[in-house]
């Protein structure tokens, strides 16, 4: 009786190779990397983060993300050591070792990377920016200008500000938008505009906010960024895992 079953297995188009390689292939565990470039645990750029992290998540049991809040590392900038440019021993992984080592060496092999902050005078957080250095250096060749990672994978860049998409001053992840795109690949953009900078502007000295407007924008747009940002992690997770492509 199960030759039968066999048969008609085969016969149905059952086993085919490269259905078979497929579906091996999504059942290895994939690493989404966030990096959370903000101090605060629980406010904007957290809550976004975490909402694309459950995303993520939502794909498949096999997607693994794991969350860097860079605020609780001890970690320097490039340190200038061009240890990562020695002739024959040239590395794309930052070679100065401190707290962010295990970080770099883990978005190297990871399949996602989001990176997600605050906007700061007009640019992401001294932290992040800090982080960029030690990331992006090692990829960048003064032999010939090419800009190349361990690994090409899907990334999300993430900002949350006072700003509104009509007015901001934001640039953004600057200068790093482009070493990031010719490294990884082109990323995915989220931004939160807008948001409640502290939980009740009436013990503060904020009187440039109207915390009428604030509260109204909030009421009609927040519920929306976490939407998208979930849909984001999810797109991500499952572009990494082959699904919908
Ligand atoms: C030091 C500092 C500088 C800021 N500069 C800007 C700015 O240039 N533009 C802007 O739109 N918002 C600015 N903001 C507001 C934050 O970007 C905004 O409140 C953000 O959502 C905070 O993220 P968090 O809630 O995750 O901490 C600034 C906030 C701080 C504390």
């Amino acid at each position: 009786m199960s030759l039968l079953y066999a048969v008609i297995f085969l016969l149905a188009g059952g086993f085919r190779p490269s259905r078979f390689l497929k579906l091996k292939q999504n059942n290895q565990m994939k690493k989404i990397v966030i990096i959370d470039g903000g101090p605060r645990k629980t406010f904007n750029t957290a809550s976004i983060l975490e909402k694309i992290a459950e995303g993520a998540a939502s794909a498949g049991s096999n997607i693994e993300v794991k969350t860097v809040r860079l605020y609780s590392l001890d970690y320097k900038g490039c340190m200038s050591c061009m240890a990562c440019k020695i002739k024959d021993r040239a590395s794309n992984i930052c070679k100065f070792k401190d707290a962010l080592t295990p970080v770099l060496e883990e978005i190297a092999e990871a399949d996602g990377l989001v990176l997600g902050s605050p906007i700061y005078f007009g640019d992401v957080t001294g932290q992040m920016r800090t982080f960029l250095e030690r990331l992006a250096f090692p990829w960048l060749s003064y032999n010939d200008y090419s800009i190349t990672a361990a690994k090409r994978m899907p990334v999300l860049l993430v900002e949350t500000m006072n700003g509104t998409p009509e007015r901001n001053n934001s640039n953004g992840y600057g200068s790093m938008e482009h070493c990031i795109a010719q490294a990884l690949g082109e990323p995915e953009r989220l931004t939160a505009y807008n948001t409640y900078q502290v939980k009740d502007y009436s013990r503060y000295e904020l009187a440039g906010f109207s915390e009428e407007a604030k509260r109204q924008y909030r009421d009609n747009h927040w519920e929306q960024d976490l939407q998208q940002a979930y849909d984001a992690g999810r797109r991500m997770a499952e572009r990494i895992l082959n699904i919908n492509i």
